[in-house]
């Protein structure tokens, strides 16, 4: 199996970048975790709810403050983040903003809290050049012992 993957994700509280390390893990690939700049959210999550809401209404997504590596040298795409509001988070779709002329495979992985809502079909509906494939996505409480889910769901896309 030498599918190389690049591990990209953004986690408000820290539960998506679980599933990223533990990704990191089973797949072996490299990571990026996007930024945004100190205070561009609160630090409550219904007041998130509405900076992202707003951010979404006005069409001003978050800068992302981190540096992207060139993703042309990796086979696939692993894109996390958490559900919000049953969709994509609004750094992530800043991210995906990137991915507009992208026709290589992407996977997304996400959390949420046992209601992820059309996450997926958002997701791919935001980069329509891409190959997006069927995701992962847990509750934080899923999280413990996914390895071997997440090693099942890395082995079938590894050998598409
Ligand atoms: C702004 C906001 C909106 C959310 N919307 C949803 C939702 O629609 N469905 C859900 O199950 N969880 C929702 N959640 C909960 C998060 O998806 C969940 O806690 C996730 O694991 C957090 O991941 P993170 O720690 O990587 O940010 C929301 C959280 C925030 C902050």
């Amino acid at each position: 199996m030498a599918t190389k993957a690049l591990i990209i994700d953004y986690s408000w509280s820290g539960t998506t970048a679980k599933l990223a390390t533990a990704l990191q893990r089973v797949t072996g690939g490299d990571r990026v975790d996007l930024t945004v700049a100190a205070g561009t959210f609160p630090n409550d999550m219904y007041a998130t709810s509405d900076v992202a809401n707003r951010q979404l209404a006005t069409h001003q997504l978050p800068a992302l403050t981190n540096a992207v590596p060139d993703i042309g040298a990796y086979d696939v795409l692993l894109v996390g983040g958490p559900v919000w509001s049953g969709k994509v988070s609004t750094p992530v779709r800043s991210f995906l903003q990137q991915l507009a002329n992208f026709s290589g495979i992407v996977a997304p992985f996400y959390t949420d809290a046992g209601t992820p809502g059309d996450y997926e079909a958002d997701l791919a509906s935001l980069i329509p050049a891409a190959t997006v494939v069927p995701g992962i996505g847990l509750t934080a409480g899923e999280l413990q012992g996914a390895d071997r889910q997440l090693t099942r769901w890395w082995q079938r896309l590894a050998a598409k």
